[in-house]
């Protein structure tokens, strides 16, 4: 029994990680299927091989049947966002202190660019997602790492000390990845809170990136960063983007704590200039009625980690991996492989499985690569058949 049905019941929920047959999503277009030559298994960028979630499929078509593609207005997705918060985590949103943006990134843009001017030190933990380094620097801050514990925990007073000494220096935000991407770190209740009292007792301010959220299973507990920020100084951002895989039809919200209200409130007009009308209404309806599919999904996940640990201890007992519950990525440590600080491009030059390089995501991450999960059975089973193979060639 998987953790989500001790928690929600046994019923057996429809896996949309077992709908797609490899055939299928070979003929995608997007990024995942067309970046590498054919012979080679894609489990790398953060796509997902499922059909839509029926809901969503259904609030496109319809809006292409009646060319409602002009451009996105109002607070639905913020009201339909808030019913899932409300529904998953009994978090109460204040559909007031939401703005929609385009995407996640843009607005973790924005939101760095509120609470903070140039030059500004922006905190992360790494092994993280590689574009908060491109994107804070791309603003004009400076990145600051400070890296989670070998155990993939936030470092708490490694983080104060850092607050610390940055702030001597001008000011400091800290961009938080919660759920963690790439470990599948769910950061608890307790870690938020004390994270965010240390914050303003320094004068930092934190964005949480929580895009990854839906993904974490009924078990791992995941704590809305602005529900457990007793300063109410927090903004989060947050998206269907990564849960019902609407890569391809962007939308997310920025959300303020009350204390951060001010900071929503000067968000400038053009910073919603390009949100996609599309894109929010298949967010909305993610969030409205995907439920469903999404316990399926987080089902099947499970059922995908317990694979992946049984055929690694069986062909490639020496890559080691922390368990997780969230997001549908798996954090490989393969030091122990002897490919050196890239395990990912030997395995994708001997192997054709195409995994992402881990010293991307952060120094911490030498050695190590990332593996999605989010496919079907047999291509997972195939893709540790041709990394256990990589190693004999
Ligand atoms: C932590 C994190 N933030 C943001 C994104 C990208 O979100 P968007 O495409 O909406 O900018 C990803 C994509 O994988 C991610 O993992």
């Amino acid at each position: 029994m998987t953790p989500h049905e001790r928690e929600q019941g046994t019923r057996t929920r429809p896996d949309p990680l077992g709908d797609v047959r490899i055939g299928q999503v070979r003929s995608r277009t997007s990024l995942k299927w067309r970046f590498h030559p054919p012979d080679v298994l894609p489990l790398w960028v953060a796509e997902m091989d499922v059909l839509l979630a029926a809901p969503v499929a259904a609030a496109l078509h319809d809006a292409v049947t009646r060319g409602d593609t002009g451009y996105a207005h109002g607070d639905d997705l913020a009201r339909a966002f808030a019913g899932f918060a409300r529904r998953r985590w009994g978090w109460e949103v204040d559909v007031a202190r939401t703005a929609l943006v385009p995407d996640v990134m843009t607005g973790v843009v924005e939101a760095l660019r509120l609470v903070s001017g140039p030059g500004a030190a922006v905190v992360v933990n790494t092994p993280v997602y590689p574009p908060f380094r491109a994107f804070a620097e791309r603003s004009g801050r400076r990145v600051v790492d400070v890296p989670l514990t070998a155990a993939g925990r936030l470092d708490l007073p490694a983080l104060e000390a850092a607050y610390a000494r940055e702030r001597a220096r001008g000011e400091v935000v800290h961009l938080l990845c919660s759920p963690q991407n790439p470990t599948g770190t769910v950061h608890t209740a307790a870690e938020l809170t004390a994270l965010a009292e240390l914050a303003a007792a320094r004068g930092v301010r934190v964005v949480a990136d929580e895009v990854h959220a839906p993904l974490a299973d009924a078990a791992a507990g995941f704590a809305p960063y602005l529900a457990h920020d007793p300063t109410g100084l927090g903004t989060a951002l947050t998206s269907a983007s990564k849960g019902w895989n609407l890569a391809g039809v962007p939308a997310a919200l920025l959300l303020a704590g009350p204390a951060a209200a001010g900071d929503l409130a000067r968000l400038p007009e053009e910073a919603g200039h390009g949100v996609a009308h599309l894109g929010v209404l298949a967010h909305a309806a993610a969030f409205r009625a995907g439920g469903e599919w999404l316990d399926g999904l987080l089902d099947g996940l499970a059922r995908r980690r317990a694979l992946l640990d049984a055929l690694l201890a069986e062909h490639l007992p020496a890559v080691r991996r922390a368990p997780s519950r969230a997001t549908y990525l798996a954090w490989l440590d393969c030091r122990d492989l002897g490919l050196g600080d890239d395990p990912a491009r030997v395995l994708l030059e001997r192997g054709r499985v195409a995994l992402s390089a881990g010293h991307e995501f952060g120094p911490a991450g030498r050695g190590f690569a990332r593996l999605n999960l989010a496919t079907g059975e047999d291509v997972l089973t195939e893709a540790v058949r041709r990394m256990a193979a990589a190693l004999d060639g």
